[in-house]
Parts: C-alpha cells; structure tokens; sequence
C-alpha cells in the first residue's frame, strides 16, 4: 500500500512514521522546505519520544519520504491524508479550515488515479461533507472518496497512542473508502483493536465529543479538589474512591492548574461554537470552558496568597513550563498565565524546564524572568518555588537539597508531584492542590 501524508506537524510525522513502521510506503508532503530538507536528514522539528529512531529507521529503509511536490506524493498513492492545521480562528474560536480545503483542492487537481481522501486533521462537523463537494466539483471525472479518520495522540505518548489505540474510527459511506482504511490497519487486527466504523458526520463528532469530555472530566475534579481544599477532604481519595467506579473510570482525574495543551482548549472552544450555531448549544461544554480559563487565571493569586498577600521583590523559582511534561509544547499552558501575572506583581522569576525553554521565551515576557540550567539552580535563593509541570526529575529532587538550596520555604506544588509529610518535615510550608 501507498499513501501520502499532507502536512508534516505533529499528527502527520508520527501517524506517517507509523504507518510506514506498519509497512506501508509514506510520502510525507510539507510547503515548508526547510523542514522537510531538515527531515530528509532525519532531524525531527518536534519533541515526541521515539519518533526520531521510528523516522531515521523507516527512511533507511525507504518506506519513508518526504517532499515539497505535493502532485507527486499524491500519483499513485491508494490514499491521501490531510493532516493540515485547524487553529481556533482569531476573534471568534471557529476552527479555520483553510488549510484543510487548500489541500483537499490540491490532492483533487493532482490526483491521476482514482483515491481515498482521509480527513485526520480535527475538524468540525460538516467538514468532510464539504470536502466531499469540493472534490466533486474540482474533478467531476475522477472517483475520490471521503473519509474522516480522527486520531486520538497524546503528546509524549503519541506511538505507543497509534500503534495500541483503544479503537480506530473511520467515517465514510464509500465502501471502498472503509476497505482501504482497513488495509492500513491491518496490524492492528493482531491485537483486537475495535475499529468503529460510522457515518462522516459522527466520525467528526466523536473526536470533539472525546476531547469534550476528558476536559470536563479533569475540569471535575479540579472543583473537587478546591471543595476538598475548603473541606478538608484530600482529592486523591475522592478520585480513587470516584474512579473505580467502572461507570466512571480512573483515569483523567488528576487534579492541577488546569488543562492546557494544544487540543482541549482548541476543540472544547470550536465544538461550543459548532453546537451554537447548530442551534443546540453545548452548555456543559462552555461552562468546562469558563471554569478552566477562570482557574489557570487564578493559579498565580494562589502563589501570591501563599507568600503572604504580595511577591513584589520576592525570587520565585518556577518549575516546569510545558502544557505537561515529555513535550516542549507550550500552546495554551497554564505558565503562560501564571508567569507573565507574577511579573506583573513585581515577581522575579528564575525558571527551568526539561524541553520548553526555547519556546517559553518566545511566549513569555522578556523582562523579568531568566532561565536556569536545572531545578535546583532556579531554586538557588529563591524565596518561593512553583511546580507547574509534573516532570519526573522533579519529582525524584531531594526535599531536603531543595530547601537547603531556597532562602524562602514556601512550596507551591500545583501538580501533587511530592509528598506532603516529607516537604513539611524538610521545613517548607508546603501548599498543594485538594489535599488538606
Ligand atoms: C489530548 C487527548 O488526550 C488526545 O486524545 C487528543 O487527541 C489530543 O488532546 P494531549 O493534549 O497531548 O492529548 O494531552 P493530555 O495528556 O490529554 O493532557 C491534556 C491536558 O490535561 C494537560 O494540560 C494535562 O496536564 C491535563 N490533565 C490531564 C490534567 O490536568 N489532569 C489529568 O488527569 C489529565
């Protein structure tokens, strides 16, 4: 089998490196030509574990390529997949599919043979329909069929999340389509991999409603965990005692600043206003929203709290900056509403993170905050320290070296990465997230 990938981000790399992996040919196609020059060389734009390894041995083994000729990745390929962007659209959070129908209109002209054209890019219901329609039109003469294929990657887990999904879902009504889609997850039969095959409309439905409902899901607990904060309850508790309810499921329950992310507040956004316009508005949905947006805003009030009522003057050590770790992603991360507000209040910050410094310091402000080379650097001095990602090197730091290292002794630990006695016996007034 042959495919060609439109669009060499995150879904396109590693759902492309896959397949490849799976032992299909992959052409990955990108108007960015300094990044596929980088990527014919084996250097992957993008922090994802494995995927460096997964690329270099499947283009040694020419079942991997990459190219700018969009037309020429497309000849002779028994499907096409569009892994395009679909940013929030500025000023009222629609998601803008421009990429997606350039580059539906692109394979269509290109296209010589008849093919499949597999929307994996998320993308608002009604999407593919109209994809469907501006493939027609463009080439009345040739037999594309429309699918919707969402993918359900988590960053830093992304090939592990592809090769052992919990389902696979392929929207089409062409039988063809559903055939082909099958073919190429042919290796996934070996470990029983449901494949839930639909309509376009609830294949595109499916990816919003799964992302809709882990973020209300995290939203949850974190109002649990401030109700056991006022309570003197300890969340943890509350979620295992939720979570082995089978109804309700362990997972996703971990309390923190927030979700962030390229993808919970992108989608959770767009699926509202879909829902609106379709005149039956997501109530559940809008609220999760509000209510996340309202609490990464109130994360830093939390640190200036616990310092007293004031962090003017006061060197705050931050630690983590990514949306969460094993990712140098920083879209939509909670740092990026809680640093900029500390300096604001007069904070100096001196902060470290594993992966996301490069892109921090493109997002957050210039003056004010440093970087260190490690944790315990950005501690050195510092009168207060807040976690904000739950990188495992912080959680293997010595409570004692770390107080031996601040002046301050207030700990901010918005991820419940440590242990509550242990910092309180090291001397540090200690302040974590729903635990009493
Ligand atoms: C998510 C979905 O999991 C994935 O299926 C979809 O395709 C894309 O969006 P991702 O954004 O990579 O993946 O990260 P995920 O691990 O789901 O975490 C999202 C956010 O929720 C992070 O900010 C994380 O810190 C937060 N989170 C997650 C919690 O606060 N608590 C939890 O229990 C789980």
């Amino acid at each position: 089998m042959r495919i060609a990938m439109v669009g060499a981000g995150y879904v396109g790399l590693v759902s492309g490196a896959c397949f490849a992996e799976f032992g299909v040919e992959v052409r990955v196609v990108d108007t960015d030509a300094a990044r596929i020059a980088a990527l014919r060389e084996g250097r992957i734009p993008i922090y994802e574990p494995g995927l460096d390894r997964l690329v270099a041995d499947n283009l040694r083994d020419r079942r991997l390529s990459f190219t700018t000729d969009l037309a020429a990745a497309v000849r002779g390929a028994d499907a096409v997949f569009l892994a395009v962007g679909t940013p929030s659209r500025r000023g009222d959070g629609h998601a803008d599919l421009s990429y997606v129908f350039a580059a539906a209109e692109q394979v269509a002209r290109a296209a010589e043979d008849p093919l499949v054209l597999v929307t994996k890019s998320t993308v608002p219901v009604g999407t593919g329909r109209r994809v469907q329609e501006l493939v027609r039109r463009v080439r009345p003469d040739l037999d594309i069929a429309v699918a919707s294929n969402p993918e359900f990657l988590r960053e830093g887990s992304a090939i592990g999340d592809f090769m052992r999904p919990d389902r696979v879902v392929i929207g089409t009504d062409s039988e063809r389509a559903r055939e082909v889609l099958r073919r190429l997850y042919r290796p996934l039969y070996l470990i029983e991999t449901p494949i839930v095959a639909t309509s376009i409309e609830t294949a595109e439905l499916i990816k919003y409603a799964a992302n809709a409902f882990l973020a209300m899901k995290i939203t949850f607990i974190n109002e649990m965990a401030d109700l056991c904060e006022a309570a003197g309850a300890d969340v943890h508790d509350v979620a295992r005692g939720i979570g082995l309810d089978g109804r309700i499921g362990r997972k996703f329950l971990h309390p923190g600043p927030g979700y962030g992310g390229s993808c919970f507040p992108k989608d959770t956004l767009a699926l509202a206003r879909t829902a609106q316009s379709l005149g039956a508005p997501a109530r559940l949905v809008e609220t999760t929203i509000a209510v996340n947006e309202a609490r990464k805003a109130r994360m830093a009030e939390r640190v200036i709290a616990a310092c007293g009522g004031s962090v003017a003057g006061l060197a705050i050590a931050v630690l983590g900056l990514t949306f969460k770790p094993e990712t140098d992603d920083m879209r939509d991360a909670p740092s990026l509403a809680v640093v900029p507000r500390l300096v604001e209040a007069g904070a100096r910050l001196r902060a470290f993170d594993p992966a996301g410094m490069e892109n921090a310091r493109a997002l957050l402000p210039a003056a004010g905050i440093e970087y260190a080379a490690g944790a315990l650097e950005a501690a050195q001095g510092a009168d207060a320290l807040v976690l904000l990602t739950e990188w495992n090197e912080f959680r293997a730091l010595s409570p004692d070296r770390l107080r031996a290292a601040m002046r301050g002794d207030v700990v901010l630990d918005l991820r419940n990465v440590w242990d509550p006695a242990a910092m309180r016996e090291a001397g540090f007034r200690y302040h974590s997230i729903g635990r009493p």
